[in-house]
């Protein structure tokens, strides 16, 4: 039941978010800001949400969908999927070279090459999981692991759920139209970046977290339950066409690029915005480009431990053919692995702002690739367990990029019985409170909620999410130590004059202080829902719950049930919202940040209209009918509108806009807004035609 007006928006809408998402994740260059992108999503929710009929599997909002399985179905790959021999030094590269150029035929003219130079695509090697992608008629209709090469797991619904992953192609209206069937090869990874926040996320929310981001990937891929894969940082970059119904391409380097049009993500750019893909003639460009590769490894976004240097022309390839299911006209470089062995001093252990503890590795100074490394992440207590890692071991450590240095496990074989099992604080370090460890829980926490490391935390991150320039943690240190702020919401009742008593603020520092904690009460609802510091509700949940619930209020008001009947929100995070609310020092702090004046619901409603004669009308010209129970009377929606410059009249005509449509509609006016095809609207849908 619905018009075809509805029915034109969705697609014009699934079309642009498509087209958006390939701007941003494929190009690196979007269009629209942040903002503007999720005005079209909850749009498309919206009208979703009124017309379950008009919801497809291809839409961008269904990118989760479906319950946990009970375990993966086997599947079997068009084409055997590939491993590489290995190449370590210059030489390697030669000698591979070499092995290959003998096995071309020696009359050039019957050489697939014919006259052409020879010519070699050099990628990253991706270290994450490899993924075999199958569309029928740009419909995504299978995704494997690579298993053992010939069968593979079917993990469709998990692949699903990486935004950077196209479910149709092409994605853009103007890309060329794929083959009938075409199977692709990528591989999934989590961003260096992206690793650091989830593994944030876990530890604070008292989870394991994983030891590398090729661990975090694959676990998240192996998932049962597809609502934990989507809450996991995903990416995907393609770089293969394993088969298609006909061929396409002629060149390694042209299929990367028709990868790229169909609308898939190929390997991101340097930090500094320089190809890493690149094309070269000779063999000692290439060898030239690996050593330089091999020194800026830093800059790549994502770990790998190599690069896959191929023959560029794919008949070329094809004749060469595979040994021991290695494909002969490709091999993998591999970079020496940025690791060293050094000694573990000392444990230390730091709360964080849900209190839970975490250790760092304190080490004797040691160089990994030019880097000096003296601290490095221990995850968490489990891990120092299971590792059985001890004070005195020689520990092996890993960097990649520039994030913190992790240990990888102790070499054991170098012991000499001196060693000193580690053992869990009994108090915190912090504020000297006994120390907890939850029943089945990793963590170990510190439930003092006037520990003043968590405050200072808690306050830190407060001032991070809502963008307040001049708060970090050495500020949040000073203004807890002084008694000035004991929860973030203090800040908004801070004096000049008490600033000024802290070590380091003069009459500037202080006043630009006082001026960024003032702009933040301008931030959105949905950041000012994640700066609440609620366990499990970071910025992307927040945003999530934002588009369901109009208000902070009506948040706290909803059931745990109905909160996990959000798409995108499961039990665990329902359950942290609800008790977070059943705490009298946090409602006591939504009270506090509600007098400051930060922004506790989104869009204006009919409860803060105040029909304005001055200002914008954005609802101007249009026509309103309502019908149905509203969250609000009838008159306060009504003013609300004409406050906007809207009309809302009695009954559906010609002439009427939109139908406003509440609970248990009445039927004349539906069914006549029906007929004349007369676009229908929620009351959230409503609020947002103003945004
Ligand atoms: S090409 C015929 N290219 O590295 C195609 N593989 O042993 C053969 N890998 O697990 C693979 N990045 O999945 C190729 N740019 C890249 C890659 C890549 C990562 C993986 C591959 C395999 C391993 C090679």
């Amino acid at each position: 039941m619905y018009s075809q007006i509805i029915q034109e928006r969705v697609a014009q809408l699934r079309n642009e978010i498509n087209f958006h998402n390939y701007r941003y994740f494929v190009l690196d260059s979007p269009l629209v800001s942040d903002g503007e992108y999720d005005q079209l999503m909850d749009e498309l929710r919206t009208l979703e949400a009124t017309y379950p009929e008009l919801r497809t599997l291809d839409s961008p909002t269904q990118r989760v969908s479906g319950e946990a399985a009970e375990g993966f179905t086997k599947v079997e790959h068009p084409a055997p999927i590939l491993s590489l021999d290995k190449a370590t030094s210059r030489e390697d590269i030669f000698v591979w070279h070499t092995r290959i150029s003998k096995l071309l035929p020696e009359d050039a003219s019957l050489s697939p090459l014919g006259n052409r130079a020879p010519a070699y695509v050099v990628e990253p090697k991706f270290d994450g999981l490899t993924v075999v992608l199958h569309y029928e008629n740009g419909q995504l209709v299978l995704g494997a692991t690579r298993g053992d090469g010939q069968i593979g797991e079917d993990i469709t619904t998990n692949l699903r759920t990486i935004n950077t992953l196209p479910l149709r192609i092409p994605v853009t209206p103007d890309g060329p139209q794929p083959p009938a069937y075409l199977v692709v090869r990528g591989e999934v990874l989590i961003l260096l970046k992206d690793f650091e926040q989830l593994n944030a996320r876990l530890a604070e929310a008292g989870q394991p977290t994983f030891a590398n981001p090729r661990n975090a990937a694959a676990g998240s891929l192996r998932q049962l339950d597809p609502r934990v894969t989507a809450e996991r940082p995903l990416t995907l970059y393609a770089y293969h066409i394993v088969t298609a119904s006909h061929p396409v391409v002629a060149s390694q380097w042209d299929a990367l690029h028709y990868l790229k049009t169909l609308g898939f993500p190929i390997a991101a750019p340097l930090k500094n915005g320089d190809e890493v893909i690149r094309r070269f003639e000779t063999l000692d460009s290439v060898a030239d480009y690996c050593a330089e590769m091999n020194e800026r490894r830093d800059m790549l976004l994502y770990e790998a431990d190599g690069l896959v240097i191929k023959i560029d022309d794919l008949a070329t390839q094809e004749a060469l053919g595979a040994v021991g299911g290695r494909p002969r006209g490709a091999v993998a470089y591999k970079f020496p692995p940025q690791e060293a062995t050094t000694t573990l001093n000392d444990v230390e252990f730091s709360v964080g702002r849900t209190g839970v503890l975490t250790p760092t590795a304190l080490l004797v100074p040691t160089s990994i690739a030019g880097v000096t490394v003296s601290r490095a992440s221990l995850h968490n207590f489990d891990f120092i367990k299971e590792r059985d890692i001890r004070i005195g071991d020689r520990v092996l450590v890993r960097r990649a990029g520039d994030v913190i240095p992790y240990v990888v496990g102790p070499i054991v074989d170098a012991r000499d019985g001196s060693e000193q099992s580690i053992q869990a604080p009994t108090v915190c370090p912090s504020c000297g409170d006994p120390i907890v460890h939850p029943e089945g829980e990793v963590a170990y926490m510190c439930i003092n909620a006037a520990c003043p490391a968590q405050r200072v935390q808690k306050l830190n991150y407060f001032a991070h999410v809502l963008d307040i320039e001049g708060l970090g943690e050495r500020t949040a240190e000073q203004l807890v130590a002084q008694g000035l702020v004991a929860v973030p919401a203090d800040l908004y009742t801070l004096t000049k004059a008490e600033l000024l008593t802290l070590e380091g603020f003069a009459d500037k520092k202080a006043e630009n202080l006082l001026a960024s904690i003032a702009s933040s009460t301008g931030r959105d609802f949905a950041r000012v829902l994640a700066a609440l510091g609620i366990r499990g509700v970071g910025t992307t949940i927040a945003q999530v719950l934002a588009t369901a619930f109009p208000s902070l209020d009506a948040l706290a008001l909803t059931s745990t049930e109905s909160l996990a009947a959000v798409e995108g929100i499961g039990p665990i995070i329902a359950e942290s919202i609800q008790s977070w609310f059943t705490r009298a020092h946090n409602r006591e702090m939504v009270e506090k940040l509600r007098q400051a004046g930060l922004r506790l619901r989104v869009a204006p409603t009919p409860e803060s209209a105040v029909p304005s004669q001055t200002g914008p009308l954005p609802l101007k010209g249009l026509n309103f009918v309502i019908t149905g129970t509203l969250s609000r009377p009838r008159d306060e929606v009504k003013a609300w509108i004409e406050a906007r410059g809207g009309k809302v009249t009695g009954s559906v005509s010609s002439k009427t806009h939109y139908l406003i449509i509440g609970e248990n509609p009445g039927g004349n006016k539906y069914n006549r807004a029906q007929q004349l095809n007369i676009p229908m609207l929620d009351e959230t849908a409503l609020y947002t035609l103003t945004k």
